[in-house]
């Protein structure tokens, strides 16, 4: 177990190593027990989080708070709308300026080509550390919930086949970092990782070759599918959903015309049957429902959705408890 994280930021899904994750997850696991007991661990007494949103957020948002009061500390919400970022306030500001009131720094920036960016240029500046809420190329606590639930669900993970497959939604061009995210992490945990999308919704190379490196180092194994059926075929998790075509263009009509071409990759009780007996049904929500995935699935005995939405609590507070000391 590696125990010091103090001060660390938390912005790629790399930035932790496996044992570090694997700290996170024991203690993710031990307060969510101590909750559950009613025995209180205020860890961040007098300590206060800033949450800077730039996007909409209703898990990430309320986990957050809701942990940080749990660990007996604040966590205050900051809509960027309500402050001078957009007078001028720069990222290296933001930085030194919220890392001298703060005792950490909480950002989602999801804009294509500029959100992780403008998370590193705080983190650069802040001598609080920075946890990153979303960003452009990475969901990282996403992430630490899904594997902490799957853990929970299956026990070891490896040598399992987790399905991370794209599907058509309506509603708009949706980050690409969960899968991204989801393929970076649990191909470090020896998980036969399957990631399906048509030939338009590529990840990032380098994120790929990360996947692919981990395989090399951590066993299990990487494949690329581009068959929405296929994907499902003898998986124990499913985890589709919709990504924007961001490395195809940046144009949301040209996207919308690209994703009509594939509205039938919607997830359904056909599809999962496809999928191992008693497999699970994952997603990180929202979901646009009955076109991304039918109520008969994502309320269904498979599905997982709302432990994965709780989990986003515990782990953050793992994370927080273990950063923010
Ligand atoms: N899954 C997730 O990040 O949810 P929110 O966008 O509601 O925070």
């Amino acid at each position: 177990m590696q125990t010091d994280l103090r001060g660390r930021d938390f912005i790629s899904d790399m930035d932790f190593s496996k044992e570090e994750i694997e700290t996170v997850l024991d203690v993710a696991l031990t307060l969510k027990r101590e909750r559950a007991l009613g025995i209180g661990h205020p860890l961040l007494r007098d300590k206060a989080l800033a949450m800077l949103f730039f996007f909409t957020s209703t898990r990430t948002r309320s986990s957050f708070e809701a942990g940080m009061a749990q660990l007996g500390g604040h966590a205050a919400f900051i809509d960027h709308e309500t402050t001078q970022i957009s007078h001028g306030d720069t990222g290296k500001e933001i930085g030194e300026i919220f890392g001298r009131y703060y005792d950490g720094i909480a950002i989602r920036q999801c804009d294509w080509d500029i959100g992780n960016g403008y998370i590193n240029s705080v983190a650069d500046a802040s001598r609080a550390p920075v946890l990153n809420m979303q960003c452009d190329i990475y969901h990282p606590f996403q992430i630490l919930a899904d594997l902490m639930t799957i853990v929970e669900k299956v026990g070891d993970p490896r040598g399992k086949t987790i399905n991370v497959s794209w599907a058509y939604a309506s509603s708009y061009q949706k980050p690409i970092s969960v899968p991204q995210s989801l393929v970076l992490q649990m191909t470090r945990f020896g998980m036969n990782v399957r990631l399906t999308h048509p030939p338009e919704y590529k990840l990032m190379p380098d994120i790929v070759q990360q996947a692919k490196d981990n395989v090399g180092q951590h066993g299990g194994s990487f494949e690329i599918l581009d068959d929405f059926d296929a994907g499902f075929k003898g998986a124990d998790i499913l985890y589709p959903k919709s990504w924007g075509a961001l490395l195809t263009t940046d144009d949301d009509e040209e996207s919308a015309r690209i994703g009509s071409q594939y509205t039938d990759w919607i997830t359904d009780s056909r599809r999962m049957a496809l999928a191992n007996k008693n497999a699970l049904y994952m997603h990180c929500l929202p979901a646009d429902r009955n076109i991304e995935v039918t109520d008969e699935v994502i309320d269904g005995p498979q599905s997982i959705v709302y432990d994965e939405a709780e989990n986003r609590m515990h782990a953050q507070k793992a994370v927080m408890a273990l950063t923010m000391r």
